[in-house]
């Protein structure tokens, strides 16, 4: 088969490597991919949102299946595009990928569903949000209604907080039209573990859990980020809690979307908190995460493309899908001052100790070819995973191989895995 994945930073990557793994790929190729991806399938340069010239590009090359693994061609409609054009997409249509491109939508689903989530108000003026806050229990948490690069949450410590974040949000648009609705939130404590499954429409096939380190610093600190780590599995994932999401999460959300008349085919990625009173939705997406793909594929031992083919055929029921008894462990470099300020170019050494290894990996986020060869191109740069027999090792393993690497102004965080001491 041939084959095209959309996107290029470590998630796609992890995706791609996955995919060089099938039995049934014959040709990759990724748009627009990054140097990392380079290695395995053929990048062309096309953009995500550059949707007749993906159409086309498939057209042309005779695409087999074309994997959509970004959020905004995936809630602007490639897949719709591509099957107009009578080609095969892996990820959900539109209609289904509402759910992670409007808040708005999916707590109204969990609500409609009864499937637990925090208690919320949706607003669609400034003056209502801010009139709202004022007999509100904070903190609270403010969530931009649209995709904000996974920047449009707030929380709010105090009220005069949240009335700032209503303005910025809803005022000064600094999510742009992300902010023309907003939901406000109760606000949750508890572990948070990310637990990303595929899903035919009917059936649904959770993979292993695992956490995401979202802050910039050690111990949770700085700002938010794209993501700086993961491990997997999550100890915190217990089998009462999956007990708990198998009966009131994960089927009926599928459910639900079939019972709207938006049929979802495709990941979806459910965001949870185990709170005192049990898991709740935090978020849904429609698409693996990043950087939780590069932790929870690498110990899948299913043929990805056969997973992919058996949820647009709709016989998931058919796949048994199994993980490694492993686990493995994700740490980000990065470049200093991410996700603020940072320079780009600076050559990356060391990247020839991954070759040939089978349990270390060093996925590309923002990386370019040069004349002078591999070098910095973002703010997260790499993802390096490693595997071990347990979180242990496997964080051991991946602390070495981030050692491996060398470039100027490369910073990572040193405590990605640390939670699981406390397990
Ligand atoms: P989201 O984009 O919805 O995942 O939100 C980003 C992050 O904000 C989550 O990963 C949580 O850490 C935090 N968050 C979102 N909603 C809540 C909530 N209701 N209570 C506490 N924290 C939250
Ligand atoms: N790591 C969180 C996300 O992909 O949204």
């Amino acid at each position: 088969m041939k084959i095209l994945i959309v996107g290029g930073g470590g998630r796609e990557h992890a995706i791609a490597a996955s995919v060089a793994r099938s039995q049934k790929a014959d040709k990759i190729y990724c748009a627009p991919g990054n140097a990392g991806i380079a290695q395995i399938a053929e990048c062309v340069p096309i953009g995500p949102m550059e949707f007749d010239k993906i159409v086309s590009f498939a057209r042309e090359k005779e695409i087999d299946l074309t994997i959509v693994a970004m959020d905004d061609p995936l809630v602007g409609g490639l897949v719709d595009e591509l099957e107009a054009a009578g080609l095969r997409a892996f990820g959900p249509r539109k209609n289904a990928a509402v759910l992670e491109g409007s808040k708005a939508f999916s707590k109204e689903l969990m609500k409609k569903y009864h499937i637990p989530t925090a208690d919320y108000a949706t607003f669609d003026s400034a003056e209502e949000a801010l009139a709202y806050l004022e007999s509100a229990d904070f903190p609270i948490v403010l969530k931009a209604d649209g995709l904000a690069l996974g920047k449009g949450v707030l929380i709010c410590q105090n009220l005069q907080e949240a009335k700032e974040g209503v303005r910025t949000i809803m005022l000064d648009k600094q999510f742009g039209n992300a902010g023309n609705r907003l939901v406000i939130e109760e606000f949750l404590t508890g572990r948070e573990v990310s637990v990303l499954s595929f899903v035919d429409g009917k059936t649904i096939r959770p993979m292993t859990s695992a956490q995401d380190h979202k802050r910039a610093g050690d111990g949770d600190t700085g700002l938010n980020t794209g993501g700086m780590g993961t491990f997997s599995p999550s100890p915190f994932y217990t089998k009462e809690v999956d007990e708990f999401c198998k009966k009131h999460i994960y089927q009926a959300t599928v459910d639900a979307m079939a019972a709207e008349n938006r049929e979802f085919k495709g990941i979806i990625f459910f965001g949870l908190m185990l709170t005192e009173k049990g898991p709740r939705v935090l978020e849904y997406n429609v698409r693996f995460g990043d950087p939780e793909a590069q932790v929870v594929l690498p110990r899948m031992k299913n043929d990805i493309i056969e997973v992919m083919e058996a949820c647009m055929d709709g016989r998931l029921d058919t796949i048994d899908l199994q993980f490694e008894d492993n686990a493995a462990v994700c740490v980000v470099l990065a470049s200093e001052g991410y996700p603020v300020k940072y320079e780009k170019g600076y050559v990356i050494k060391g990247l020839e100790k991954f070759e040939g290894q089978d349990s270390y990996f060093c996925f590309h986020a923002g990386t370019k070819q040069t004349s002078e060869g591999i070098v910095t191109n973002g703010g997260r740069v790499l993802g390096v995973t490693a595997k071990g027999k347990d979180l242990k090792e496997a964080r051991k393993n991946a602390y070495t191989a981030a050692g491996w690497v060398f470039f100027d102004h490369k910073y990572m965080r040193h405590d990605i895995g640390k939670a699981i001491d406390e397990a």
